[in-house]
């Protein structure tokens, strides 16, 4: 045999070695998606792996597409405490806050909305207001962007900012609810009444226009 026919012979083997390895995983993956033998229950973790790759995206994702967000130069203090109202509204219970836990069912998520007492240090405002606006896939982070203005977000953005740093005296003054509040009533906290008791409060702060202008939606 000639040195060309070996080398043919050598590239051909290669060749269907890895057609053979692509339609092998194509069969396995076709596999456990038809039999349903991935896990999806919320009860038991990702494997290591799956929880890696979605975190990386997760990160690489919101650094890219907050690229194109142009951040206020600062936040006033009724931007703060507007989004302190909101927060307390739309966020709280599932994300705890200075001094208030996360709503029961909120800690059997998967994966289980980070404290953002602690995580919202790892974040720009930019970042922070994208993965408001936009929401994460897959994960029960709802995007707020379809439904609310800039603005009102950029309020939410402002106050989270602010949270790493909040004691939880500070924390309940900036809202509406004391603590045996929110926990008492959390089931009523989306009722008409409930919100506009918050519209009304977050008035106080001079946010009325906005709260007002969130209300009547786009
Ligand atoms: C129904 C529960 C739920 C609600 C309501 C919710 N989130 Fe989330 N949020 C999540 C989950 C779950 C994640 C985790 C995504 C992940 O780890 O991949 C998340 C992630 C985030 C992150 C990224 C944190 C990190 O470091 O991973 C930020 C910031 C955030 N949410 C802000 C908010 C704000 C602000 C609100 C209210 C306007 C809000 N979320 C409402 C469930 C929720």
């Amino acid at each position: 045999m000639g040195k060309a026919a070996v080398s043919t012979r050598f590239w051909t083997g290669i060749f269907v070695g890895i057609i053979g390895v692509v339609v092998l995983a194509a069969a396995v993956s076709l596999t456990v998606i038809y039999s349903g033998a991935y896990n999806i229950a919320a009860t038991e973790g990702h494997y290591s792996l799956v929880r890696w790759a979605f975190s990386t995206n997760f990160h690489n994702a919101v650094e890219s597409g907050a690229q194109d967000v142009e951040a206020p130069d600062s936040f006033s203090q009724s931007a703060i405490a507007a989004g302190a109202a909101q927060y307390k509204n739309m966020c709280q219970h599932c994300h705890t806050g200075p001094g208030v836990e996360r709503a029961d069912w909120a800690a059997g998520m998967l994966p289980k909305p980070p404290q953002l007492t602690e995580a919202a240090a790892d974040w720009k405002a930019e970042q922070i207001f994208w993965i408001v606006k936009n929401g994460v896939r897959m994960t029960g982070m709802p995007a707020f962007g379809p439904t609310h203005e800039d603005e009102f977000v950029w309020n939410i953005v402002a106050f989270v900012n602010e949270l790493p740093a909040m004691t939880p005296q500070q924390y309940e003054s900036l809202g509406k609810q004391s603590r045996t509040d929110s926990h008492h009533h959390k089931g009523e906290e989306h009722s008409e009444a409930a919100s506009s008791g918050a519209a009304g409060k977050a008035g106080e702060f001079g946010s009325a226009t906005q709260e007002n202008r969130h209300r009547a939606g786009r």
